[in-house]
């Protein structure tokens, strides 16, 4: 049967694969729109997100929105989800066998919305998605094609916060994002 919103939502909201729903206040499903051609892929909810049931609206989120500024992005114009949809508890990295549970419902996200371009905040989002051994100190801002969609890892806006160093370096992967838009879908700037 063919896959809906509604459906997956739904699915998401009954989700007692692993022992991150019994913890949580919200699910945090995502942000933005669904019919973007770009997604943007961070790690998990934190406190923030957890309580307000929308991804990257703590701290980190406020610098996302920030990065998504300086290219002439906002979230009307990209889809932004997790690798998981529960908090895991005290903000630790979701554990093997969760985002295992919870990858189902990310893959059904990316073939509703179809975007042409995915960016992966952080190792963790980029490992999951891109390649189990992505080193995201090295291979940040790299492009890999696969089926037709552009993928990118680039830092995680909670790394940036923590060390300000490799802001130069996540600015150059955005500039790099901004100039594959421009080639792949010129539209998201009309
Ligand atoms: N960090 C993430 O990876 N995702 C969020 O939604 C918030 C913080």
């Amino acid at each position: 049967m063919e896959d809906s919103w509604r459906k997956l939502k739904r699915d998401c909201e009954r989700c007692e694969a692993c022992e991150l729903c019994r913890g949580r206040h919200n699910l945090v499903f995502a942000d933005g729109n669904e019919e973007a051609k770009i997604m943007f892929v961070g790690e998990g909810p934190g406190e923030q997100e957890d309580l307000q049931g929308r991804p990257f609206v703590g701290p980190a989120g406020k610098l996302l929105d920030l990065m998504l500024e300086l290219i002439d992005l906002d979230r009307t114009k990209v889809y932004i989800a997790n690798i998981v949809k529960c908090r895991p508890p005290h903000n630790r990295d979701p554990l093997p066998a969760e985002q295992e549970a919870c990858s189902p419902f990310l893959a059904r996200q990316i073939a509703l919305v179809r975007p042409r371009i995915i960016v992966c905040l952080g190792r963790i989002a980029a490992q999951g998605i891109m390649k189990a051994d992505l080193r995201i100190t090295r291979e940040h801002g790299v492009w890999y094609e696969h089926d037709g969609c552009m993928y990118m890892a680039t830092y995680h806006p909670s790394a940036l916060l923590r060390d300000e160093s490799k802001r130069p370096e996540a600015f150059e992967d955005l500039v790099k994002l901004r100039q594959q838009i421009r080639e792949m879908c010129p539209e998201v700037y009309d």
